[in-house]
């Protein structure tokens, strides 16, 4: 299956399941100056999960696939591209959202059905996580899915709470990790090697429960909400039997003609992967409107283009 075609797997499944397909909003996040750029598919829903919005279309039920930037800012992946097969400044996630409608139950249950049934991803190969004294979560997963207890980790705050910056919508949440198997370095999750390849956070499901102020205090939202995403990219390449997020369709397309203007052939070099992955950051952020300056988000932008051209340097094309 082609990225763009699990792509539209996902919406339609949603939208079976009643959510208003709405369209990815601009990196540049609309009036809101605690972000740099939409990091995360919440970002468009924020006023609607504090209660300052109505939901878009009275329906509260939403699905999209949205655009990310994460360079700069709370959630920074910039310095780990080209080090890991996960990581991106710029990658798509898709998400499913319930504003003050349903919560922990069907969100575990519409994840796993989408998962295991609609995509067949074998069972034995996923793994779960809750936040540590989320017991409502974690018996949810048993009573919902039948994972076995053992496949059920529990993580503190770092990992199992999230938020998408300083202050605003936060809550715990529960992630879905795949496992590459064997042949690929890594320990599940929490443990001392988590952070190889081999167990990949492929979704997370955030409860929304509170809005983080400024001095960390954390006030209930007016109703329990549901926000949930799921890097395109990352899904993809289980889906595809691959190994890196830089060996499926989309991004491969992009890696080869990094290769063929440098004149390389190495097509595993991990400078390409830099190149193709910066190249697609900085042009979905001009197309936002954002242009290189010493400033703010510009700057991030440059500092994207600088690295993108220091790998074209260490590849040897610039003379
Ligand atoms: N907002 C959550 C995240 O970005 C789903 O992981």
């Amino acid at each position: 299956m082609r990225a763009a075609e699990i792509r539209s797997r996902f919406l339609q499944y949603f939208a079976r399941q009643a959510h208003a397909v709405r369209p990815s909003s601009s990196l540049v996040p609309g009036d809101d100056p605690t972000l740099l750029f939409t990091n995360a598919g919440m970002v468009q829903f924020k006023k609607v999960f504090l209660g300052q919005e109505a939901p878009p279309e009275g329906n509260r039920r939403a699905t999209t696939s949205q655009k990310c930037v994460r360079a700069g800012g709370k959630h920074n992946d910039l310095e780990q591209v080209g080090h890991t097969a996960r990581h991106h400044t710029f990658f798509e996630m898709l998400g499913n959202f319930s504003f003050g409608d349903y919560f922990k139950r069907d969100a575990i249950r519409f994840a796993w059905e989408f998962v295991t049934v609609e995509l067949k991803i074998p069972r034995e190969h996923l793994r779960v996580t809750v936040y540590k004294d989320d017991d409502e979560a974690r018996g949810l997963w048993i009573e919902e899915t039948g994972i076995a207890a053992n496949r059920i980790y529990g993580l503190g705050e770092k990992d199992n709470f999230w938020q998408m910056a300083d202050t605003g919508p936060c809550g715990p949440c529960s992630e879905i990790f795949y496992d590459h198997g064997e042949a690929v370095a890594g320990g599940p999750p929490g443990s001392p090697d988590a952070d190889g390849d081999r167990y990949i956070e492929i979704w997370n499901l955030v409860f929304m429960q509170f809005d983080r102020s400024a001095d960390g205090t954390l006030t209930p939202l007016p109703k329990p909400c549901v926000d949930t995403g799921m890097g395109l990219e990352r899904l993809t390449a289980v889906l595809q039997h691959v190994h890196s997020n830089y060996q499926i369709d989309s991004m491969q397309a992009l890696v080869m003609a990094a290769a063929a203007a440098t004149g390389r052939t190495d097509l595993d070099n991990p400078s390409l992967n830099v190149i193709a992955d910066h190249i697609r950051a900085c042009s979905f952020l001009i197309v936002d409107g954002v242009l290189p300056s010493n400033e703010g988000r510009g700057y991030v932008l440059r500092r994207i283009i600088r690295r993108a051209t220091r790998h074209v340097w260490k590849l040897g094309a610039l003379k």
